[in-house]
This record gives C-alpha cells, structure tokens and sequence, in this order.
C-alpha cells in the first residue's frame, strides 16, 4: 500500500493474512516466535538494533551493525545491478532535506497525515487506524473518513493499547509526518527531511531531462534515506522513522511508448487484484505477466513490466516466493498522485507486510512542480511529419492596455494570450471581458489584435508520465532475514542458521585453523588474503572449538566455511575442509583452486554438490 495517501492516511497496511484453519494458525504463532528470535539474533549477531541505546534509546530508529550494513549494501548493489544498470537507467544522489515549495507543489505539506489518537489517562499517541485494525474486522481502516473512525472506536469500545484506558470520546486528528528543520540560521527558509526520495528526482527533471536527451523513455533511479515521523513506529526495521527507499521513476511518454512485454511475459506472479479482496469469496490468483495483461487483471502495461522485472529479482535476493504476492490497492487506499498501484508483499508472523508500491503516478507531479516552479517540466514530442495547425493569437495594441491598465498591462496580455488559446469563440462579440485579481475588464476586440493563423509545426511539448517502483529497503532486509531464519538439528544439538543467498549474505566464508598453531594459522592467513584478493567478504576466526566456530557463523548466515587442518599441512597438495551452510556436507578443496571456486560460488556459476 502506499504511505502517502492524502487527507485520511498515509502509511501502509499490514494486511491480516485470515488464519482460518488450525494449521494455519499453528504456523502464524510459530512465525511470530520467530520474529522474537531473529530480532534476539539480529542484535546479538551485529544485523540491527535500535540506535542511542546509551541514552535510553529512541522509538522508530535502529542502526544496521556490521552484518546488517553489510547485508543491506549488498541487497543495495543487487537493487543497482537490476534496476539501474541492467535497464539502462540513470542513478542520481540528491539532497535529504528540500526546502518547504518542494512539499507545496508536492502535496505532502498539506495532506501527508496520518490519524492520531491520544490517551486520555497516559497521553500516549497512537495511530487510531491501526487501533481499529488490530481490534475490529476493519482490514483498511485508513481509507475511513475520520468521523466514521471515530464511530468505530466508541462503537467497540477500543482501548489504549498502552494502558488500557478506553478512547472512547476522543477526538481523532491528523498528523502530518514530514520532520520540519530550518534552513540556515533564523526561520525565514523552512525545510523538511524528504518523506521519499522520488522529489530528489522529481524536482531536478529539467536537467535530468537534458542528460537523457531529451528522449523518452528514460529512467532515473535513487537509493536513499527517506524520513517519516511515524505516530507509533514498530516491529524493529518494518516501520521507523528513519529508512532507506530504492525508487525508480520511469518517465514516459504516456502515447507512444510501450514496454517490452514479452521480456516478462511468463513470469508466474501470484496476485491479489482489488476486484478479489472485495468479493465475499475473492482469492488470489496464480498467473503469468502476460496473462493478467491480456484479461485486464493488470490494467497498467508498465506498471505489469515493473512486476515482470522485480518478481524474480526478488526470489533472487532471498525471498520466499511462497510467502510472496502482488496485491492491488483498493480505490480508498490509492495515493493522489496514482491512477493505479500493487504492492510487492511478504508473509511475515501470519501477517502481510508491503515492501514495495508500483504506481502509476501519470503526469501528476511534473505537472505539479511545473506549476508551483518556474521550470519547465516537458519534453518536445516531433510529430512524424510536421502538421499545419491553426492557431489563435493575439496582438494587443499597448497603446490603448498602457494607459488603460498601468502596471497591470502586461498581466492583461497574459490573460489574453490564454483566452485566445482556450477560447476563441470569445473573441467573436464587439469585446470581451477578463478577469484581474477578482475584477472584470472589458476590452474592444479591435483592441487585441486577434487572429487565427496557420502555423506548421514540428511536434509540441508534452508532461511525460511517471510509473514508479518504490522499494523500502529495510523492510526488504527483515523479511531476507525472517524467510533465511531456520532451526534444525546437527550432531544431536539444536542448530540455529540464516539460510541466506549467497549474493547478499554478508560474510561470504569464515576461515578457521583448526588450533592455535603457527602453521595452520599461517596457511589460514594466506587464504584469507587469497580469497579476499578476488573480491570475496571473508571472516577469519579462531577462537573457540570448531563446532562453535561453525555454529557462529550458521547464525550469522556465512555460506561457505573452509577449515584448515593438519590434513593441510601433510599433503603433498595442499588442500582444505570446505563446509556447505545449510547442508553442513563437507569436502576436500585444493587450497590453489580456491579463490576461484569460491568466487564461482559467490556469482552462482557454481553449486556446492557439483564440487
Ligand atoms: N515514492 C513512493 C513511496 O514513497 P510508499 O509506499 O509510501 O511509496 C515505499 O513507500 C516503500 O517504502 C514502502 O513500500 C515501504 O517498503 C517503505 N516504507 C515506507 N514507510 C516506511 C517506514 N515508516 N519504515 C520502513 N519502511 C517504510
């Protein structure tokens, strides 16, 4: 769901999965121990935990420890390699904080709310849609007018999930989430901390523009902070404060250009379209790309590409593609800027959670910005053959609008100029009225210098389209971490590992001399320059039994672990114990062919059980 709905809401839903059968909620249950265990490993292990605990700590921020960083950098780069690299895109870095226009033109300063309610007994704010949501029927209840949530409150009596106290009476208000700062010393330039990174690229089009040439279509990508006063962050790295979006926005021209279809035409996507979410009976639907364009389930050609593209990308990062769907907003839930939006969702704890939109933003925010600015937000469409048009203009006697009109002459020139333009039918009467800052004017005809003339044109100036794939990176970097967490058990003792893909895990291979000796630890140092030499993330560790080192990295999810071992030393090749995560299969490798089969692995040329 998209986080920026104007008026009612802004955040997105984590939608209920319906846990109907007692399997069902066996494996909900289940799924929420596991969240407690990986939040536990999370910070144990150096992923995530929530920042300036020093100081008490502070709701809706978390650091990514050396793991996590790591793992989030590489889920970045996989982002870059797809969505930028891959589709010819270009990738920009703007400024976090943007002056208050920016958000004018945008819509965020008067309509990025979301509902608050107060406590009346501990005076703990909390968001009154999520209130009803955890305790009532209510899937969607953003998309409530507030007095209809207000009812509802009262109606079930809902309580302060803090204390206790009923909230029943209390006034449910909007809270806009942008952080405001100033702007240099004094408040004369106030500013605010972008709640996404898409006005970074957005508001810098005129240029951009110029470095695609002018050419439609063109992408623009950005990996970036995004920042959002949440009323109630919560459940660690889902919902905070401070974040990181991977967005793209895709500018086309919205009448002649298409995408490449077939390119995505047989990925299987499971979809949740609006229509089956309203139907008393709805489910989802297992199809391909191409089919649910041909039936209309998709409405959107490039929103469809964009699903095309990011499905597989996402089973390959990590993502369990059977807790893994598209889900269409319903109308009440889309954002003002989007004709037509799917979020890329994941299972998480029985529960659905958004981690990417698809919107098609149509020409909504060049628009917006062209308003509000003084660029220019278009870009000059050639007809395949030049057209002879007729055109109304105008050619104002500044003899007569001088005296007449002062200072506001020209002012009555533009009004002109835009009468003649959209209204030409008005200049057939003896004069014709204009309206100056509330008051009514009117000027002869014979005085504006009308007429329509015949001009031969070589294209026009059009406001391209925006189709946007919007990805939220820390929620993408919890749910790779929640569907790699697994238990089993080794050698009779209960094993905890994170089965992560090989291309995001964050260490590569740990290195172990199997004892505290000169030579072992002298070839393992070795290996370890050898292996980070080819561009490999490598841990050396040699503390502890074997088992435990082993254990040490399973939790941390390092793929590949290599032991070397007296075995080493007394060979006439030298050669080393390799150890399989998941499996925990082990097998001989010479130590000279490492780097290289180690670096096939890590690129996935190469499995395991081939060696
Ligand atoms: N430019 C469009 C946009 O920002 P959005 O749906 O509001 O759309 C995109 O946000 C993604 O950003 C979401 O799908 C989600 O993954 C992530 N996101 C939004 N708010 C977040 C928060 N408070 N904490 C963590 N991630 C968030």
């Amino acid at each position: 769901m998209s986080e920026q709905q104007q008026n009612t809401a802004s955040t997105d839903a984590e939608t209920a999965a319906t846990a109907e059968t007692d399997a069902e909620i066996e494996a909900a249950a289940a799924d929420e121990q596991t969240s407690e265990k990986l939040v536990e490993l999370a910070k144990r292990r150096g992923y995530f935990f929530q920042s300036s605990g020093a100081y008490g700590g502070v709701g809706g921020f978390y650091t990514f420890g050396p793991q996590g960083a790591a793992l989030k950098g590489n889920v970045e780069d996989a982002w870059r390699d797809r969505f930028a690299v891959a589709e010819g895109n270009m990738e920009i870095d703007a400024p976090t904080i943007m002056p208050e226009p920016v958000f004018e033109a945008s819509g965020h300063l008067d309509g990025f709310d979301d509902m608050l309610v107060e406590c009346p007994e501990c005076s703990e704010s909390h968001r009154a849609d999520h209130v009803v949501e955890d305790n009532t029927e209510y899937e969607d209840a953003e998309s409530l007018p507030i007095p209809e949530v207000e009812e509802v409150i009262a109606e079930y009596e809902l309580v302060c999930p803090s204390c206790g106290a009923g909230l029943a009476g209390q006034a449910v208000e909007t809270f806009n989430l942008m952080f405001a700062t100033n702007i240099g010393p004094g408040d004369s330039q106030p500013g605010y901390l972008r709640p996404e990174t898409a006005q970074g690229i957005f508001v810098e089009f005129p240029r951009l523009k110029e470095y695609a040439r002018n050419q439609l279509p063109f992408g623009v990508t950005q990996i970036g902070r995004a920042y959002r006063n949440e009323i109630s962050p919560r459940r660690s790295i889902i919902r905070t404060r401070e974040f990181t979006q991977a967005e793209l926005e895709y500018f086309v021209d919205p009448e002649e250009d298409e995408p490449d279809l077939e390119a995505v035409a047989d990925v299987e996507v499971t979809l949740y379209p609006a229509s089956e979410q309203n139907a008393d009976d709805g489910a989802e639907i297992e199809t391909t790309i191409g089919e649910a364009v041909d039936k209309g389930i998709i409405g959107d050609e490039w929103v469809a590409y964009f699903l095309g593209v990011a499905k597989p990308w996402y089973d390959a990062v990590g993502v369990d593609m059977d807790r893994f769907r598209f889900r269409q907003h319903l109308s009440g839930e889309r954002a003002h800027y989007a004709a037509d939006c799917w979020d890329a969702e994941s299972e998480i704890d029985g529960n659905w959670i958004e981690m990417a939109g698809f919107a098609y933003r149509s020409d909504y925010d060049l628009s917006k910005h062209a308003e509000y600015s003084e660029d220019r937000f278009t870009v000059f469409r050639q007809y395949d053959e030049p057209k002879t048009v007729e055109r109304a203009t105008v050619d104002p006697d500044m003899s007569y609008l001088g005296p007449e009109f002062g200072g506001d002459a020209q002012a009555v020139v533009s009004e002109l100029e835009s009468l003649a333009g959209r209204d030409r039918d008005a200049f057939e009467s003896d004069s014709i009225e204009i309206e100056l800052e509330g008051e009514h004017h009117e000027i002869p005809v014979e005085k504006t210098g009308f007429a329509v003339e015949e001009q031969t044109e070589a294209g026009e100036h059009i406001v391209p389209h925006v189709v946007e794939p919007s990805f939220g990176v820390d929620r993408l970097v919890y749910t790779v971490l929640h569907h790699a967490y697994a238990e089993d058990e080794v050698d009779g003792e209960e094993r905890t590992y994170l089965a992560l893909d090989p291309e995001v895990a964050p260490t590569f291979v740990g290195v172990f001399p199997l004892q505290n000796d000169d030579e072992l630890e002298a070839t393992a140092d070795e290996i370890v320059a050898n292996l980070r030499d080819v561009g490999l993330s490598v841990t050396y560790d040699d503390s502890g039994n074997i088992g435990r080192r082993y254990r040490r990295q399973d939790e941390v999810g390092t793929p590949f672990c290599v032991t070397v071992d007296y075995e080493t030393l007394e060979n006439e090749e030298t050669t080393v114990t390799v150890r399989e995560r998941d499996t925990t299969d082990q097998t001989r490798l010479p130590v000279s062919e490492l780097p290289e089969i180690m670096a096939d692995l890590r690129a996935g040329e190469l499995e395991f059980d081939e060696l």
